[in-house]
């Protein structure tokens, strides 16, 4: 029995809609994402109540043993993720929601006789499957559950062209007889297609697929939407497909790459990966006392926080450094990369989480005029973002990404633990440069003796 009548449920439906619409919006900004987030779920609650009070819902139980379940396994995993491995999270949860799309479509074709409405089954079923294997490809190489480098074998492109003529033919089969039997051919060249597709893209590049198969998944719930008659599915999704093409465009413009490059690039024989090769080349290494006379005596330091500050957890400890040096007189500010760490907004969120002021943030077009007038630029943990090769080596992975342009300060101090190459896999000249100088060691034991340096001068 529903309680609600239709003209409620549909308030409801908008109510939750409204949500997600503001809670996009809240996200836009580390200011107000906490907020945001919270928006998002109460609308996604509302939807999930009222669906309860308004269907004619069968097998109750079974459903809710599944929530409790879901949740069970979600909210501990959610809880304990390091902010590292939030990508692979949010991969996780994105690929299990287009197989969900896809299973639930599986389930509604015996209810179907409308081609138009197989039409849909189709392809919910279809980019489903696809965003499902895609996304576990993506948690398997940010993992390094399997290989990070592209990942071909020979022919590969021509098994792709006849995985997606088999997916053309066996859904224009289920569109016309509603088989279920075309329909488990469809769900299985779909997964392979996902497999395929993915399998050959570079980590540098896993993250960006990941927004990418978001927006799959956003537009296969949107069709499940047209699937079982439920209009909010069909806004949630759509918001789901804008934002995650959207937020895809903008990562590949960050790091000077076009979509179809990075989803095609190996299959045209271009590799996505760098060597890992660490050099045993000399460089200018430092105590942190040597660090803290320079920065201590400077008076413009630009500091660039990278993935390393992350992984040490020295956000704390940076912020510190910025206010003691300040208290000297020096200059501080912070030049953020679009795509340094692992996720977008990682360095906002981070330095944010310190309390480091957003006027001392710069973004890379406000920071890159004033490395010349920069007596010392701090790289702490980024490597990739401040690689000159993304401007003077092409067929390098990050050629043609702006970098920030730290070789035009006076002097430039690496923070890292050792000559390895950063995400992309590739050597960095500037670590070489005669103004380089590195303090080798942890990001948060570097800046905690640095700070007390700074202190003792
Ligand atoms: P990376 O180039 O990955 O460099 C990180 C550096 O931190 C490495 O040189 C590493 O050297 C050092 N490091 C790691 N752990 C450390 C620790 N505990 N203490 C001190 N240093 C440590 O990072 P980046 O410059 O931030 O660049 C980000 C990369 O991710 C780019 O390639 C970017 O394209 C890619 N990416 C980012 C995004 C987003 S949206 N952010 C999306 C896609 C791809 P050692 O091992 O020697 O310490």
């Amino acid at each position: 029995m529903s309680i609600l009548g239709p003209g409620w449920t549909s308030f409801f439906y908008l109510v939750a809609a409204v949500c997600f619409i503001l809670a996009l919006k809240g996200l836009s900004s580390p200011r107000t994402a906490r907020r945001g987030n919270a928006i998002g779920a109460a609308g996604a609650l509302v939807a999930v109540v009222t669906v309860f009070l308004s269907a004619k819902l069968e097998n109750i139980p079974l459903i809710l043993g599944a929530i409790a379940v879901g949740s069970a396994l979600a909210v501990p995993v959610a809880r304990r993720v390091h902010m590292t491995q939030m990508p692979q999270l949010v991969a996780l949860f994105n690929g299990v929601g287009g197989g969900a799309a896809a299973l639930v479509a599986v389930l509604e074709l015996g209810h179907s006789g409308d081609p138009w409405v197989r039409l849909a089954v189709v392809f919910t079923m279809l980019v489903g499957a696809v965003s499902f294997a895609g996304s576990a490809v993506t948690v398997g190489k940010l993992q390094e559950l399997i290989s990070t480098r592209p990942l071909l074998f020979p022919g590969m492109p021509v098994v792709m062209g006849a995985v997606v003529l088999g997916a053309v033919a066996a859904g224009g089969i289920v569109v016309v007889t509603g088989s279920a039997g075309w329909a488990v051919a469809l769900l299985v060249l779909g997964l392979a297609a996902g497999l395929l597709q993915v399998l050959p893209v570079g980590g540098a590049d896993v993250p960006i697929v990941i927004s990418l198969l978001n927006a799959f998944t956003g537009l296969a719930v949107a069709a499940s939407g047209i699937v079982l008659g439920n209009v909010l599915l069909l806004v949630a999704g759509t918001l789901v497909g804008a934002s995650g093409t959207i937020l895809t465009k903008v990562m590949a413009a960050a790091m000077g790459r076009g979509v179809t490059g990075i989803m095609f690039g190996a299959f045209r024989g271009g590799s996505t990966a760098g060597s890992t090769a660490q050099s045993d080349r000399p460089v200018r290494s430092a105590s942190p006392e040597d660090v803290a006379v320079q920065l201590g005596y400077a008076q413009r330091v630009v500091i660039v926080p990278g993935y390393g500050l992350a992984v040490a957890q020295g956000q704390h400890t940076v912020a510190e450094l910025a206010t003691a040096l300040a208290a000297r007189g020096v200059e501080v500010v912070f030049a953020i990369h679009p795509v340094a760490g692992r996720m977008p907004g990682h360095m906002n969120v981070l330095l944010a989480e310190a309390n480091v002021p957003y006027e001392a943030l710069k973004e890379l077009e406000e920071a890159n005029p004033e490395f010349p007038n920069t007596d010392i630029a701090l790289v702490v943990g980024a490597n990739d973002v401040v690689n000159p090769a993304a401007k003077s080596t092409p067929g390098a992975p990050i050629y043609g990404m702006p970098i920030l342009e730290v070789a035009q300060a006076g002097q430039v101090v690496f923070l890292k633990r050792s000559m390895r190459p950063g995400f992309a896999g590739i050597e960095n000249e500037l670590l070489f440069d005669p103004k380089t100088t590195l303090l080798f060691g942890d990001a948060k034991d570097s800046l905690t003796r640095v700070l007390g340096a700074v202190k003792a001068l």
